[in-house]
């Protein structure tokens, strides 16, 4: 399995934070944020890992990762994201780079306390499909949520006025090589991004998507009250 992290967009909820450098580079604690689902993907013992930038910044991740020695790794790939277009417009770039392979995706926002690896090992072992992660949190509205019945996940609502429950979808993904035919046909949404959620709502119709929940905290870190959320739960964790 490869890996992506998408670490694009504008950052535009942390203005004027991201006026001089790219969102995935602020501090969390006392790393870079996208140290952290670097570091969680190859705690899962994944090490071809591709890094999706844009924007003016995009080179100062060179500076910062090199070739990933520090994190033990061969080399990193990275590739860029001319504009804006959404997550699974930044994801269609790693296409060449999947090749064959099942890919683990992390959104480069998204930090976590504990693992990932059970969930790469059980994909591991799914014969086709796409696998997503819920966690449970206070404000479901913020994200993709989940509508469950009976057990069974039956909907994906992208940032809902009403939620249909309090699990949230995680931005750490799983995809087979169908993804990027998925991606090929999606349309824009009403925010005018091709929405990673529509990807996941088309595998969840083929009855190809399996779903599992995160345990330890989860937090994104891309508005300033979850960039705190996020410094304060790592500075907990390292204390
Ligand atoms: C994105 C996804 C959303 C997911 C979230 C996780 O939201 O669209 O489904 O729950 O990441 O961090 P965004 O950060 O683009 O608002």
């Amino acid at each position: 399995m490869k890996g992506v992290i998408l670490a694009g967009g504008t950052g535009s909820r942390l203005s004027p934070l991201t006026k001089i450098t790219n969102k995935h580079l602020l501090p969390v604690f006392n790393k870079p944020m996208v140290y952290y689902p670097l570091e969680t993907l190859i705690e899962a013992g994944i090490t071809e890992i591709m890094i999706v930038t844009g924007g003016v910044y995009a080179g100062e991740f060179l500076r910062l990762l090199g070739n990933g020695s520090e994190f033990g790794l061969k080399h990193i790939h990275y590739t860029y994201q001319k504009g804006e277009g959404g997550i699974a417009a930044a994801l269609k770039l790693a296409e060449d780079f999947a090749g064959k392979d099942k890919l683990a995706v992390m959104l480069g926002d998204n930090i976590i306390e504990g693992s990932i690896s059970r969930f790469a090992a059980a994909y591991e072992k799914q014969e086709k499909g796409a696998k997503i992660i819920l966690k449970e949190v206070p404000h479901p509205e913020r994200f993709g949520c989940a509508r469950i019945r009976n057990g069974k996940l039956v909907k994906i609502i992208e940032k809902p006025k009403t939620p249909p429950s309090n699990y949230a979808v995680t931005g750490i993904y799983f995809y087979d090589r169908q993804v990027f035919e998925i991606i090929r046909h999606l349309k824009p949404s009403g925010r005018g991004e091709m929405e990673i959620t529509d990807v996941n709502n088309w595998y969840l119709n083929k009855g190809e998507l399996t779903f599992d929940f995160l345990k330890g905290w989860w937090t994104d870190a891309g508005t300033f009250e979850s960039l705190l959320t996020a410094n304060n739960l790592v500075a907990k964790k390292k204390r």
